[in-house]
């Protein structure tokens, strides 16, 4: 080999060594591990992560148990999911950011949880959670409001648990059915609120020769039975009615056409 083609050969295993060497810097550098910031910029709301004790406030107000399966909408690090998993619930969380669904699914690993703690990509929006029955959400009062209806939509006696911020307000709050402030407490993020999904009683109802008419907000309802006039509540499918002095309590059907005491039924017109 000539002195020329030595002197090639090896500036090329140097130029070759200089390439692997400026891809290997920059793969490091696009490779850094994602470092999630509280407060960063999120799709609706930013991340803020919910404290543990508030997830375990939230989870026992819900009484999670391992039949269930628990959606959180706006997953962030997985912290509430995780945590249900923990014990023994199968959990979804719907996270826009990518990253974040990534660091979550890391953490469900690093906890031995892949298999009951799932992450996935989406606008909570757009993406369907009517499956859950158990449901956790760390979103703006405004964001509540907008999921509202479709909350509302969910099979009754869902959980729905909120950290913090309610659904409505004034007049137009649906008022929660629980609510604790977990003391002591990190941060300003330590309120479980609760609430039940009603089933749908509105309308005309026969009772015997009677006719019951209802209308209702949210859990409560109102009305006349009869001629008397009737107030009542709903918890999931459970209801009572109270009115002409007496009080009654019964269960609405699944398909919402009958509600049935121990000395009542009534079915819908
Ligand atoms: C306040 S953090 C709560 C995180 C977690 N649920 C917790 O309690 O720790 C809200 C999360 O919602 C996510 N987010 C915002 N808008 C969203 C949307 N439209 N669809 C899905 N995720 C969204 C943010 O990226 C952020 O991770």
């Amino acid at each position: 080999m000539t002195k020329f083609a030595a002197r090639m050969i090896s500036s090329g295993v140097v130029i070759v060594a200089m390439a692997g060497a400026v891809l290997t810097a920059q793969t490091a550098t696009t490779q850094k591990p994602f470092e999630p910031k509280v407060g960063q910029s999120g799709k609706d709301v930013v991340w803020v992560p919910t404290p543990q004790a508030t997830v375990d406030a939230m989870l026992d107000m819900a009484k999670l148990t391992k039949s269930d399966f628990l959606i959180d909408l706006g997953s962030g690090d997985g912290i509430t999911v995780i945590t249900a998993a923990k014990r023994g619930a199968r959990a979804m969380g719907i996270e826009f950011n990518p990253d974040m669904v990534a660091l979550a699914q890391k953490n469900a690993k690093e906890a031995g949880m892949t298999e009951r703690a799932t992450f996935t990509q989406g606008d909570f929006f757009k993406t369907d959670f009517s499956k859950a029955n158990v449901l956790t959400m760390f979103l703006l009062p405004s964001l509540n409001e907008r999921l509202r209806p479709l909350i509302l939509d969910m099979k009754p006696g869902t959980r729905v648990v909120t950290n913090t911020f309610r659904m409505g307000s004034g007049d137009d709050e649906w008022k929660p059915t629980d609510e604790k402030r977990v003391d002591p407490c990190e941060s300003s993020w330590c309120t479980a609120i609760l609430y039940i999904v009603p089933a749908k009683v509105e309308g005309t109802w026969t009772v015997g020769s009677d006719t019951m008419t209802l209308t209702q907000k949210f859990q409560m309802v109102s009305g006349t039975w009869g001629n008397a006039p009737i107030t009542g509540e709903l918890t999931g499918y459970d209801i009572s009615l109270s009115g002409g002095g007496r009080q009654y309590t019964g269960r609405v059907s699944e398909d919402g056409k009958m509600m049935k005491g121990e000395n009542w039924t009534a079915t819908r017109k």
